[in-house]
């Protein structure tokens, strides 16, 4: 079998075999691929589509292509969530608990914050002493003892991923729905959980800028991971704008706690309660409005709270963090943002929100950059709502007070404003299922 065979077949639009698709993941792993063949198979990968046929086999060959979690030695139904990524995205440190604390199994990698989106390892690690490395062992010890455990991506899985993703980052072949796909699901699949609940994200501050393209990588993800085994089901929610009111890493832990104890803003408990309530559907069998029920119980009755904390202590964090969140240290500055007009807020870019955080210090340009825990940024509107001149929209916090003027340089560009009311989005679009 040769590369160039199967580069000049795609090329001419036609299907590859499973055979191909196979060789063309292993041989690329090994190194007996050149990267511009590689990339050159990508780019007419992006041409000229995959059939459903060909993205679950390249799924499962990069899934296949370096280490798999074996989750068998977990008593009970192992449940994964993802989210394409986004601005203020906390739903994993209230969904997981919620999950948890009604008896599913979440045994779940992270990842790390870069450019405008946060990482949920990065949040956690604000908690003093929470560590987001652990041995296999004990990973899947505190998963059998409390359901819950949440650590960074540890091991060689998914290399292929590896490979492909930083070759498509430089050859503007990201945006491609079968790559996109087997990108996320590959690490899925290998990160072993039998149910899998996908967020995808839509709006500016995502990948997918339409509904209807992001449906379309949804439904392409769910036959992915049910072809696989997996029972996999995809929420579409809105990522136009930033989810909850904070965006930064302990700002955010907060919000999440807050959120845990009944405090939270409509916005992020409505799409907590649905993420939750698809993966208690998955875990109990039960329908959806009963586990929308019970998902709102375990917040109400503070199990999903004690949840966390459990969590927070098994990883050697400091659980008091969570009880008094006035515990975690404070940015020494703060800097308020006003309306410049009586009006609505008719946009609020999510990405250009999640640069101004990041320039306060809040995230990564490069994977060395070192975090400011406590920066970030606290809205005090949203689009839609009505301000009136000089009323504060937002609060942006950072130890070093030269950020705020490109910050909130950022952050102005971010909003726009209006003389006439402004209709509130969706945050739900759609869920899928298998047919
Ligand atoms: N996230 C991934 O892991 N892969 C992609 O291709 C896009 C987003």
């Amino acid at each position: 079998m040769r590369i160039y065979d199967i580069i000049h077949k795609k090329r001419k639009g036609e299907e590859l075999t499973d055979e191909e698709i196979k060789f063309f993941v292993s041989e690329s792993v090994n190194g007996n691929i050149k990267d511009y063949q590689i990339t050159a198979l990508l780019m007419a990968i992006c041409f000229n589509g995959m059939s459903a046929r060909e993205t679950s086999t390249l799924t499962i060959a990069m899934a296949e292509s370096g280490d798999t979690v074996d989750l068998s030695s977990i008593d009970g139904y192992t449940v994964d969530k993802h989210s394409t990524g986004g601005v203020g995205d906390k739903t994993t440190l209230i969904v997981t608990p919620i999950v948890a604390a009604l008896g599913g199994k979440v045994a779940k990698m992270s990842g790390r914050g870069l450019g405008h989106t946060g990482g949920t390892v990065d949040k956690l690690e604000s908690i003093e002493g929470f560590r987001t490395t652990l041995s296999g062992n004990d990973f899947l010890n505190q998963v059998n003892k409390i359901g819950l455990c949440v650590v960074g991506q540890s091991g060689d899985l998914a290399p292929a991923d590896k490979k492909f993703y930083a070759l498509r980052n430089d050859t503007a072949t990201v945006d491609c729905i079968p790559l996109i796909a087997s990108s996320i699901m590959s690490k899925k699949l290998a990160a072993g959980s039998k149910g899998i609940v996908l967020d995808v994200k839509t709006g500016s501050g995502a990948f997918m800028k339409s509904v209807e393209e992001s449906e379309a990588l949804a439904k392409t993800m769910v036959e992915i991971g049910n072809a696989a085994g997996r029972d996999t089901v995809a929420v579409i929610t809105n990522m136009d704008i930033p989810l909850g009111n904070a965006v930064g890493n302990s700002l955010e832990v907060i919000e999440a706690v807050e959120t845990l104890k009944g405090n939270g803003c409509e916005d992020l408990t409505t799409v907590c309660i649905e993420l939750a309530s698809n993966m208690l559907t998955l875990v109990t069998g039960k329908d959806k409005a009963t586990c929308v029920e019970m998902a709102k119980g375990a917040i109400a009755d503070g199990s999903a709270l004690n949840k966390l904390k459990e969590m927070v202590s098994e990883q050697g964090g400091n659980p008091e963090w969570i009880s008094d969140t006035s515990l975690f240290p404070k940015a020494e500055h703060s800097f308020e943002i006003k309306a410049e007009s009586d009006g609505y807020i008719c946009s609020m870019d999510a990405e250009k929100i999640g640069v101004a955080s990041l320039l306060l210090g809040a995230g990564r340009n490069t994977k060395e950059d070192v975090l400011d825990f406590s920066a970030g940024i606290i809205l005090k509107a949203k689009t839609g709502d009505k301000v009136a001149k000089g009323e504060t929209i937002a609060t942006l916090y950072a130890n070093d007070e030269t950020k705020f003027e490109s910050a909130s340089q950022k952050f102005n560009e971010a909003v726009g404003f209006s003389t006439d009311p402004v209709e509130k989005q969706p945050l739900i679009y759609s869920v899928i299922r298998e047919k």
